[in-house]
């Protein structure tokens, strides 16, 4: 949500802020800008993606050692070059970019506008470069100290970085709820909110804390907190490679992570699961599993995509552990006044660990004396910060704003926290423990088979890539895929798509079903699929065009459905890992032959860090 980078040092600052934007456009794609300092401050922007800015500034003098730059998803204000970021103070000498929300600017620009401030902008960030204009003329101070006067009044998240033209030796940054991170180079700093922009110059990294500035120098990083304490930076290798973020031969980032999946669901079992000795390690969760056990309730708290990974885990968690588990909207539960303390056992799943929703969720809950596990893809977010105890997804970095190859890693790693949590508690036999294991353990060869039905679910989308509505239909296990399986869809190709549990289309969704109407169902083989099968009838009587994800071996769907799409047999509890591929690859090729970008679809951006 709003991607940011900054560097300062010897070398070129405009080209490494551009190639940052780029790596960090899956942010925030509906306006770029950038601030140098040559001859005094340049200020850049553009509606539209960064290609945009960098045809915009291609015949400029972009040369600065000392540059930021910042890639928007617009909160306050419509995507406009006004409204874009950097934004400037008043008296044109600093710049600033910000990711997050300023809760009270209304407030703040109200006191401003008194004192004869005007904005060109309508967003909260250009309210807050003013404010600490306006502070640091009153005071007479240095910009650090208007900073951290200016923070104590502000309300909200925010990363922000600053140049001044006065100092342009200098870069100056803080962090509130969002994620920033400093990359140290030889004689030179790297800033940005992940690490991607940083990989391919430094491996050192520094994870800002909420409620620190920080000032860079080319050779210098000072932290301080708010109450201008100094902290010692704790520098940290990153673990990632340059390739992990290139699209490496494919056409969208989604479809290579896509295809990654055998591979990243293989990395989140790695060293935890050893099926052939039937053991199943989770170091995270090792000083809390006992406690899991003995939880009185499990809740699950996410959005989106990693909501329906929540939903497939209560039918596993309760399937195997007998205990109740309740799976909420983050944004829902936090304001509801959840009844909700000790003995509660609260799991926040987050690919980016940085959802706003999720984060402020879990921080009420853990006040009120609730456990938080966390179940994040991102090394270090901010939720994962917070969590008491958590079990990485190690899928590796996700750039395709539409999730895929994260919610794999997460439904492979609850399986593997309710085994656990089954086996310490006893409700779980021996045999269908180590079945279980067996069933994991050749997950990834089971999903790489079905990724070689690519070209058949291709010719499928093309069929049917003009329909206006989609319904898609599951039950138990199966139910969550359905609904992941719309919201793949309608993200990247505008299709309008509903995902329901299959029996109660029934009471309501059976009145769209007409010859135009196309219906996924996801049909594979378990315990429901007798009943599967007459839903399926239901649909046909009224002329629904049926498309069906099928277990091999089916005899009965293949003569009732439109077209099949035949995946391999699974136990029902692991079968979701499976079975969600084939609705990827549709939603990703009906994306792709509408023609629209689907590793940037419109109005969206990963990593959500606003409420
Ligand atoms: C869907 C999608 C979103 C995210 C949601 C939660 O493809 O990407 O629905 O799943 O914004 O994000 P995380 O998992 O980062 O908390």
């Amino acid at each position: 949500m709003c991607g940011i980078v900054a560097y300062i040092g010897q070398k070129e600052a405009y080209p490494i802020v551009l190639k940052g934007l780029k790596r960090l456009e899956y942010r925030g794609y509906d306006s770029a800008g950038v601030a140098l300092i040559n001859n005094g401050l340049q200020v850049y922007k553009k509606k539209g993606k960064v290609a945009e800015l960098e045809d915009h500034v291609s015949s400029k003098d972009m040369r600065s050692h000392i540059a930021i730059g910042h890639t928007r998803w617009a909160t306050h204000g419509e995507p406009s070059d006004r409204n874009s970021h950097p934004h400037v103070s008043g008296n044109g000498k600093l710049a600033m970019i910000h990711n997050g929300i300023i809760e009270n600017y209304a407030q703040l620009k109200q006191e401003l506008l008194s004192k004869g401030h005007t904005f060109k902008s309508d967003t909260d960030t250009e309210v807050l470069i003013h404010f600490i204009e306006e502070i640091q003329q009153n005071n007479n101070c240095s910009l650090e100290e208007a900073l951290r006067i200016a923070l104590k009044r502000v309300v909200g998240a925010y990363v922000i970085v600053i140049v001044d033209e006065d100092h342009p030796d200098t870069l100056i940054a803080a962090r509130k709820g969002s994620p920033l991170v400093i990359g140290v180079g030889k004689g030179e700093h790297f800033l940005a909110s992940d690490a991607s922009p940083i990989v391919e110059y430094t491996k050192e990294v520094v994870y800002v804390n909420d409620y620190e500035i920080a000032i860079i120098k080319a050779d210098e990083l000072i932290l301080k907190n708010i109450s201008n304490e100094i902290q010692t930076p704790y520098i940290q290798k990153l673990d990632i490679e340059l390739a992990a973020i290139e699209k490496g031969g494919y056409d969208h980032f989604m479809l290579k992570e896509i295809f990654e999946q055998p591979q990243t669901i293989f990395d989140s079992l790695r060293g935890r699961l050893d099926a052939k000795k039937g053991i199943l390690t989770i170091g995270g969760i090792r000083e809390h599993a006992e406690m899991l056990s003995k939880a009185k309730r499990i809740i699950i708290v996410a959005c989106g995509t990693s909501w329906h990974a929540g939903l497939v885990a209560e039918y596993m968690i309760e399937e195997l552990c007998r205990i109740p588990v309740e799976v909420e909207y983050a944004s829902e539960f936090r304001y509801r006044n959840p009844v909700v303390g000790p003995g509660d056992v609260i799991i926040a799943v987050s690919q980016s660990g940085e959802t706003a929703d999720t984060l402020v969720a879990i921080e009420s809950a853990k006040q009120k004396g609730a456990i938080i596990l966390g179940v994040c893809n991102v090394v270090g977010s901010s939720i994962a910060r917070l969590s008491d105890a958590g079990v990485y997804t190690h899928a590796g970095p996700e750039i395709g704003v539409a999730s895929t190859k994260a919610f794999t890693a997460q439904l492979a790693v609850l399986c593997l926290v309710g085994l656990k949590v089954a086996m310490l508690k006893g409700s779980i036999t021996e045999q269908r423990f180590q079945h279980l294991l067996d069933e994991l353990e050749n997950i990834p060869e089971k999903v790489a088979a079905t990724l070689k039905l690519n070209d058949r679910i291709k010719e499928i989308a093309a069929k049917y890539k003009d329909a206006r509505d989609f319904l898609y239909l599951g039950r138990g296990y199966n139910f969550p895929v359905a609904l992941e399986g719309a919201l793949k869809l309608k993200e990247i190709s505008y299709i309008h798509a509903e995902g329901y549990p299959a029996a109660e289309m029934k009471h309501g969704p059976i009145a769209l079903v007409d010859e135009n109407l196309p219906v996924v169902f996801v049909a594979t083989r378990d315990s429901y699929y007798e009943k599967v099968v007459s839903n399926i009838q239901e649909i046909k009587a009224r002329k629904g065009k049926v498309i069906a994800v099928i277990t091999e071996g089916d005899q009965v769907i293949p003569g009732m459905a439109d077209d099949i799409i035949v995946v391999p047999e699974a136990d029902e509890l692991v079968a979701p890992i499976i079975s969600v591929i084939p609705m990827q690859l549709l939603a990703y090729h009906i994306g792709v032959l509408k023609g629209f970008d689907v590793d940037k679809p419109r109005n969206l951006a990963k990593s959500v860090t606003v409420e």
